[in-house]
């Protein structure tokens, strides 16, 4: 992080306010200033006190938001700041930041600034699970509010899953990246990877080799890049990177829907092999061996996410980079294929076993555009994914 950036925390009436004092000491250590708002319920959970000593400056709480508005306007408190930070983001305050609320002090300045704004969410998970929550999240994201975490696991409640506020060192990284000046700081990229899963029943499935880790590499350099990524994965081998908004899914159709609603996006790239075909004698319960012969499995064609979204009429994405997973004829194949599939770019590969790419470390493309094809030397798939993430900044300009 540079220093001397000053970010305004707003500290929400969580358990996981204590937290932040600790997020106060890191951002500080780093050179960050740290100017402290409390909400009235983040003050049960934290003094103002403690904040105060933490941060060598004074703390501005709801209580006083008047009087603090003689000194120093809400617009321009919320302005002074490189970042807004919000953490913990209680359920009420993302609702308020959804719905455009100003009657707090927190939610006044959270509507008047101009600046990014990084929310760290902190609640019970059936809070975090309820529609409304994911409704706000939603709204919040495609307002261009950053996000990172909740984490999963035992909450102060006794219960188990996502709603624990991120980690201090997770909520450093992604304040870093919220800072740093990439070149697709605000804009959003949406990226699928990995295999899909087509059930034959509820034990089975057809699949494919994707591992899932040139996908990976693109997400992670878009977001290194400064994009909001929507990361939209079948069950890959790797795990997503962290910094991105995942949204996980098991079959194309799953896979679909879950691009649709991930859109608008500036750019999107699809990286996933997705299977072409999906079982439609698919088996609610477990077919078992009989002695009166083999099942007959029937197929039915999965929808072309790719081609449907190059296709859009409205809300399609400035650019659309698909991939060329080939055998024979990569370039012809390929080149073929970008048409069909009316992508702007296609990224060919050669997926036949003895190249190792699928499931390997290395990758060997060829990217296609419409003025030509361009050979890109064999590399890391991480390389290939920066190469990539900047050829898209350079065209998204
Ligand atoms: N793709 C997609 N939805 C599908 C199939 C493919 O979005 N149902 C996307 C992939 O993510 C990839 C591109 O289309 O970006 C090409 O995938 P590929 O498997 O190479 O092409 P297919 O359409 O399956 O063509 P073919 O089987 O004829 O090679």
């Amino acid at each position: 992080m540079p220093a001397g950036k000053h970010i305004l925390l707003i500290i929400g009436g969580g358990i996981a306010a204590f937290k932040s004092l600790d997020l106060i000491r890191r951002l500080r250590e780093r050179g960050a200033t740290v100017t402290p708002v409390l909400t009235r319920a983040a003050e049960e959970f934290v003094t103002p006190l403690s904040v105060s000593a933490l941060t060598a400056a004074r703390v501005y709480r709801d209580l006083f938001d008047l009087t603090d508005e003689a000194e120093m306007g809400h617009i321009e408190l919320s302005r002074a700041a490189d970042l807004i930070v919000v953490a913990p983001a209680t359920a009420d305050l993302m609702a308020k930041m959804a719905g455009g609320h100003a009657n707090d002090l927190a939610s006044t300045l959270l509507l008047a600034t101009d600046k990014r704004v990084q929310i760290a969410p902190s609640m019970n998970v059936r809070m975090w699970d309820h529609p409304a929550t994911q409704r706000n999240l939603a709204t919040l994201q495609s307002d261009g509010v950053l996000v990172v975490g909740p984490d999963e696991g035992d909450m102060a409640c006794g219960e188990y899953g996502p709603g624990r506020m991120a980690e201090v060192p997770a909520i450093i990284d992604a304040v870093d990246r919220a800072l740093s000046d990439g070149p697709l700081n605000g804009k959003h990229v949406l990226v699928t990877s990995g295999p899909t899963h087509e059930p034959i029943d509820p034990v089975r499935y057809i699949a494919n080799r994707s591992s899932g880790s040139q996908g990976t590499a693109i997400a992670t350099a878009l977001r290194d890049l400064g994009a909001r990524v929507s990361f939209v994965t079948g069950p890959a081998d790797v795990e997503p990177p962290t910094g991105v908004d995942v949204i996980r899914v098991e079959t194309a159709a799953q896979m679909q829907d879950a691009v649709t609603a991930a859109l608008p996006a500036g750019a999107a790239v699809f990286a996933a092999a997705v299977a072409d075909w999906r079982v439609t004698s698919a088996s609610n319960s477990k077919i078992k061996k009989t002695k009166d012969g083999l099942p007959t499995l029937s197929f039915a064609e999965n929808p072309d996410i790719l081609a449907g979204v190059s296709a859009l009429r409205e809300g399609r994405p400035q650019l659309v980079v698909g991939f060329a997973a080939e055998t024979d004829d990569v370039i012809k194949n390929a080149t073929a294929k970008r048409k069909r599939k009316g992508c702007d770019w296609i990224v060919a590969n050669d997926v036949s076993p003895e190249t190792g790419i699928m499931g390997g470390a290395e990758n060997d493309v060829t990217l296609i555009t419409a003025d030509g094809s361009e050979d890109w030397p064999r590399m890391g798939k991480s390389q290939v994914a920066q190469k990539l993430a900047a050829a898209i900044a350079d065209a998204l300009g």
